[in-house]
């Protein structure tokens, strides 16, 4: 029998976002102050023009709007707006813990210094601690459509913040771009402390994710869902316990599924697979994190345990310390335990 209060229980479920793209959250709305502000002219004349070219039928489609979108950003206030926007969201569907991606290279190219990128994303992250309560991590990710080279120079750029990052991804255009490309970077980025995490299986055949795991050494697997193609693949995720970052209505827009009822995400829970939730990149795809949560709830009938187990994902999957994922999962046991009701 479908569970009539889930959506409740969503709502209050204490839970971790470990899949965001930072520069995916400018709204449009955002996107035409920003703009404005600083004199930089969008190829839309209204938000409604914006919101119309959201129609996607694959990854690139929606990748060329993403990066023009970015070009309104330019001063540091204008990263620490997008963040703080994004914190204030996240804060509201009761994710305490955030692991965000940033696209450095989106913005050095342009001329805008790495500098003043991580500094306004740092003290949204500074504020969103203090003010809301949600603690968070930052990942650098490299741009898999430009070389290895471009990639060791962001990695040099991002050095005086070394301490700061928690770790290095990879993002973009998927397909003809392997994780092959980036062996050499993401090797000097683990050699500097640094965790490591790549897209891998969203258009990208297994293969990619099997380069992800042998050449970069990934610790997390960001979508993953062509990873179920390959049974043997499959059992590794499970036997190593790999945590999936799996962004449900990113895989709706970018037709990576073509209904919420075929999602894999049922599939992953009953394999084994460590999968949680996230939003990719909201602003573009319809929905925050718990309109994800809401999404597989009515297309998969999840239950309340699956949530449960997905949220806990979540937090064992992050890269905080042994101590703040403790703290975090009594909160989350004292919500399941409370029959799922905010204390
Ligand atoms: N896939 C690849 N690159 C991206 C994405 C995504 O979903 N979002 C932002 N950059
Ligand atoms: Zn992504």
């Amino acid at each position: 029998m479908p569970d009539a209060t889930i959506d409740a229980f969503i709502a209050g479920l204490p839970k971790a976002e470990l899949h965001l793209h930072i520069e995916g959250s400018l709204e449009p709305e955002a996107m035409f102050a920003i703009g404005k502000r600083n004199k930089v002219t969008l190829p839309f004349k209204s938000v409604d023009e914006v919101r119309a070219a959201y129609a996607f039928s694959r990854l690139q489609d929606f990748l060329d709007i993403y990066y023009a979108g970015a070009q309104v950003l330019l001063h540091e206030q204008d990263f620490f707006d997008l963040g703080i926007a994004y914190f204030r969201r996240a804060a509201a569907d009761n994710v305490r813990h955030a692991e965000i991606f940033f696209d450095p290279q989106t913005h050095t190219d342009r001329g805008v210094p790495f500098a003043v990128v991580a500094d306004g994303l740092l003290r949204a992250m500074a504020v969103a601690e203090r003010d809301l309560g949600v603690s968070s991590k930052l990942i650098l990710c490299f741009l898999r459509h430009l070389d290895e080279d471009a990639a060791f120079a962001t990695l040099r750029m991002a050095e005086p913040y070394v301490d700061r990052i928690a770790g290095v991804g990879l993002d973009s255009s998927e397909v003809g771009h392997p994780p092959s490309k980036f062996a050499g970077v993401f090797k000097a980025a683990g050699e500097r402390g640094l965790h490591l995490t790549a897209h891998a299986g969203e258009e990208g055949p297994p293969a990619y994710v099997y380069e992800a795991l042998d050449l970069l050494k990934v610790g997390r697997i960001d979508h993953g869902n062509r990873a179920l193609e390959d049974d043997v693949l499959t059992r590794r995720l499970v036997a190593e316990g790999k945590t999936l970052t799996v962004c449900p209505l990113s895989n709706l827009k970018l037709c990576v599924v073509h209904d919420m009822v075929q999602h894999p995400l049922k599939r992953m829970l009953d394999l084994g697979l460590k999968a949680t939730i996230n939003s990719d990149d909201p602003a573009y795809f319809g929905g925050y994190v718990n309109d994800n949560f809401r999404a597989v709830a009515h297309g998969l009938g999840l239950t309340r345990a699956d949530f449960a187990t997905l949220a806990r994902n979540s937090f064992t999957g992050s890269w905080l310390g042994a101590a703040e994922i403790s703290k975090n999962l009594a909160a989350l046991d004292a919500y399941i335990e409370g029959g799922g009701v905010s204390g």
